[in-house]
């Protein structure tokens, strides 16, 4: 059975991945989650895999480009955030497979020099088996208030030209 992955502007398509997010982080699961009370950036593009047998989105993956600074130098990265697969299509790839196209979309975009995500302790091993490093310094991005440290996950980096691990990354905007 063949997959079909979609990439797609980010605010034309959030009508499709918006009740998949729902879904997948419900208002009661939200209020205990660490970064419930964060303000989020809009995903500039999103991966959308549709379940083979006709029953909806299964799968997103939002992708984020930013000129960030690290350690006072600017510098193009791509993001990942929201990645979410229907509880009842879990475990067959399809996460990996959106993450894949993902990279493969930010790797496209020369100026891209590494990506960033944030993620919960359970899904840290997740990631690093698909390659991503801890980054162990110092998040700092805006928010409403203001700049702000971010510390309500932790964040993982995949090198693409630059491999950064320690030092502080200054996002120069909303988190994703
Ligand atoms: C994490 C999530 C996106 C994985 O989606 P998925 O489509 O089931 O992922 P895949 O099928 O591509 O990969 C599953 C594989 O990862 C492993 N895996 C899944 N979650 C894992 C975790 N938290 N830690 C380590 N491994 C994990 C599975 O054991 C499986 O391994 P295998 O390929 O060796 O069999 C999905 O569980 C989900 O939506 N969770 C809730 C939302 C969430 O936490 N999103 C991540 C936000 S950063």
């Amino acid at each position: 059975m063949s997959i079909e992955i979609d990439v797609l502007n980010g605010n034309a398509s959030w009508p499709l991945a918006e009740p998949l997010l729902d879904a997948v982080w419900p208002d009661h699961v939200l209020e205990r989650l660490s970064w419930r009370d964060v303000k989020w950036a809009h995903a500039d593009l999103r991966v959308l895999i549709d379940a083979p047998d006709g029953s909806g989105l299964a799968c997103h993956v939002g992708i984020y480009f930013r000129t960030v600074t690290w350690n006072g130098h600017k510098v193009h990265v791509g993001g990942i955030g929201g990645v979410a697969t229907r509880e009842d299509c879990r475990g067959r790839g399809y996460a990996s497979i959106a993450l894949d196209a993902a990279v493969a979309t930010m790797r496209a975009n020369e100026a891209v020099k590494f990506a960033v995500l944030f993620c919960e302790p359970h899904n840290h091993a997740f990631y690093e088996a698909r390659g991503w490093h801890r980054f162990a310094g110092e998040i700092w991005c805006e928010q409403p208030g203001g700049r702000v440290r971010f510390e309500a996950m932790a964040s993982f980096v995949l090198d693409i030209v630059r491999a950064p691990r320690q030092g502080a990354i200054d996002l120069c905007g909303l988190p994703w």
